[in-house]
């Protein structure tokens, strides 16, 4: 039995973006399998409603917007409306898109914070902040970094970034540094709010059985119930909701975000005279699309805090996996990123290409990897040589030998085979396995492409016309299924093919078992290709921009990164290196690397020294040449090579090497 249609409403979220950044690649993990979802949702009849928004407040929004000179709503604004172009382009189709920062936003969330005030989950409590006696403020979140009290890695003041991931809360972090001003910040107390997560253990254990969604999200959420703390839910900011009676303070952006799942529905109903109460109030599925990496608020926070107030709480919750760029881990930093607009739909790409591409690669719970080859490759292969070809010569060969579609009955194998791809395709969604429900839409593609292999009407139609039109009605059929399948997938070009297919009303809205609806004879029009096969040379230079933006990430952080400072050292400690001049008496490459060189150099007696500048240096032009050598370097083997010592060179765009002013006697000390 399917999940669905349920005679309880549904509602699909997806996690709401920051107004703080373009769109990229990693988003669209959540947000195309989601529109997916829904969309086969609507083809089963089942009433739904899709609900996003961006996410206005914390604090890297108020100090990018500082950083930028513009205040922080013109900088949501920006984001905002980048976001809502972006998803329209992408044919992601929310009912709708709202802002946190939006007064139902803000009225929802005070409401919902009283409300867990009053039911006695909120306390007060005296704790010590990080605190810039220069710029005279607390320093919340990212306003602060330090040294991460679990593992010792540098740290921003609500997260350790960089190692082990764990989520700081308000004063935990040590040796903190003001973000702005650069200072040490010192620790000053101040009374803050903490929701009572740990008294929601039970509770949880219990929900998190009989909570739906993917393993990853539900098998880590089950291991972090043993062991709750309770959250610091206000901050010391101007932007963001009010903490209820206190005016200095607003509530973390993790407590007003999710709430805006509940406003935007309540905006979304006011504007079209629906009940936002039946979803959040009484028994609905409330579906979240998220990241993997934001699992624990959905999981753990969010449920306890719908429970605490007295909301409706998750079905489920279903996680993707993260995301990797031509292999590599994806970041913006180092330019593993592909931009949306500048990077994919402003070279002219369709967006359905990079929708298959997304549920299509692998699993969602899975790592996804966006190579433009396999892009390349799977729109080739697939979208076009499966799908489009079958769609393709099939009305191609009707329009040619019967002007359109011939009359006659659809062979009842051919229902089944229809019937049983859309029962698999349902099945598969049913669990969120958008790889294998779109790997049996293509399968039908292809039964339909050896179905006409098979049958040969291009012979047929010279021998049995009867017999020819009914293979190619079955085509036909075939080919309505397969749009009503992939609309979900590729809405675009299904619509075209639908009106190919001289089908009335709106793609969008017909259902899976219209598939079941034998075609009526119908004259069509010459059909007009859907998908063409992406060329080697756009796939270079594609791969190229991305080159580009690694090279440059990789020089901006040579440039930008500052030296760590060294501790400083004695008299003593220095007189402890050996470092003198020498003469290169012979330099070779290192078989196997392109960076080594391996050098005999005379410092009052022969060493041999593997040196990393063979990019920079020629062999033969170092023979000869005085360089300066730290000579009690502890030995080494590199390349299966000896190294003992090593040659001191300035580290610039490639290696400077140190040279005497002038020639001294070979093995001189330098001090
Ligand atoms: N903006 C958050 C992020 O990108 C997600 C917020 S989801 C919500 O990580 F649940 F809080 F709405
Ligand atoms: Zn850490």
């Amino acid at each position: 039995m399917s999940n669905f249609p349920s005679d309880k409403p549904v509602l699909v979220t997806c996690g709401l973006p920051y107004a703080n950044g373009k769109c990229h690649m990693g988003h669209l993990r959540t947000y195309v399998p989601g529109d997916i979802f829904i969309r086969a949702l609507r083809k089963q009849g089942q009433e739904s409603v899709f609900v996003c928004g961006s996410d206005a407040h914390g604090t890297p929004i108020v100090v990018n917007a500082e950083e930028q000179g513009i205040t922080p709503t013109e900088l949501v604004c920006k984001y905002h409306e980048h976001f809502k172009t972006v998803f329209k382009a992408m044919e992601v189709d929310f009912s709708i898109f709202g802002n946190t920062d939006s007064p139902t936003n803000h009225a929802r969330t005070t409401s919902i914070v009283e409300a867990l005030i009053s039911n006695g989950y909120v306390y007060s409590q005296t704790i010590k902040l990080a605190y810039c006696p220069k710029d005279k403020r607390f320093l919340p979140d990212r306003y602060v970094e330090g040294i991460c009290p679990y593992c010792g890695s540098v740290a921003r003041g609500d997260e350790c970034d960089q190692g082990c991931g764990k989520h700081l809360e308000p004063g935990e972090i040590r040796q903190a540094r003001c973000r702005i001003c650069g200072n040490a910040a010192e620790y000053r107390e101040q009374e803050h709010f903490f929701f009572k997560l740990s008294a929601f253990k039970g509770f949880l254990s219990k929900y998190l059985e009989t909570l739906n969604g993917t393993p990853n999200a539900i098998n880590y959420a089950k291991e972090w119930v043993k062991d709750l703390r309770d959250w610091c839910i206000s901050r010391n900011l101007e932007w963001g909701v009010r903490f209820p009676g206190h005016d200095d303070l607003v509530v973390y952006v993790w407590v007003d975000a999710p709430i805006g799942y509940i406003s935007f529905t309540e905006e979304w109903a006011n504007a079209t005279g629906d009940d936002w109460e039946k979803y959040w109030k009484r028994d609905s599925r409330i579906i979240h699309f998220i990241g993997e990496d934001i699992t624990y608020h959905h999981c753990i926070f969010w449920p306890a805090m719908l429970k605490g107030a007295g909301y409706t709480l998750p079905w489920a919750v279903v996680a993707s996996g993260m995301l990797k760029i031509e292999d590599k881990k994806f970041s913006k930093s180092r330019g593993y990123v592909v931009w949306v607009d500048e990077d994919y739909l402003d070279h002219g790409f369709h967006p359905d290409l990079l929708r298959y591409y997304i549920v299509n690669y692998t699993s969602h719970t899975k790592e996804l990897n966006f190579s433009w080859k396999v892009f390349q490759d799977k729109v080739n292969n697939e979208l076009v040589g499966a799908l489009g070809n079958f769609l393709h010569r099939t009305l191609h060969f009707a329009h040619k030998n019967f002007g359109g579609i011939p009359e006659g009955k659809v062979d009842e194998e051919i229902f089944e085979a229809i019937q049983q791809k859309i029962y698999q395709v349902v099945s598969y969604f049913d669990e969120y396995e958008f790889k294998k429900a779109t790997d049996m839409m293509m399968e039908l593609a292809m039964f339909g492409n050896a179905y006409f292999q098979q049958y040969k009407p291009w012979q047929l139609i010279k021998t049995d016309r009867e017999m020819c039109a009914r293979v190619v009605k079955n085509c036909l059929q075939i080919g309505k299924a397969l749009v009503l399948l992939f609309e979900t997938v590729l809405p675009g070009n299904m619509e075209k093919a639908w009106k190919q297919l001289a089908l009335d009303g709106d793609v969008h809205a017909a259902r899976f078992e219209d598939a079941l609806v034998e075609l009526p004879p119908a004259a069509l029009e010459a059909p007009v290709v859907l998908f063409s096969k992406i060329e080697d040379k756009k796939i270079k230079e594609m791969e190229s921009i991305l080159d580009k933006r690694i090279k440059l990430a990789v020089s901006k952080e040579k440039k930008t990164k500052p030296e760590e400072e060294k501790p400083v050292i004695s008299f003593e400690e220095f007189q402890s290196l050996d470092i003198r001049a020498g003469t290169v008496l012979s330099a070779e490459n290192i078989k196997g690397s392109d960076k080594l060189l391996k050098l005999e150099v005379d410092i009052g007696e022969k060493r041999q020294i593997v040196a990393g500048i063979a990019k920079s240096h020629n062999p033969s032009d170092l023979v000869g040449r005085q360089v300066v050598v730290l000579a009690n370097m502890k030995p080494a083997k590199l390349f299966g090579v000896e190294s003992r010592g090593m040659v001191l060179a300035a580290d610039a765009d490639g290696a400077v090497l140190l040279m005497p002013e002038k020639k001294v006697k070979d093995g001189t000390r330098i001090r």
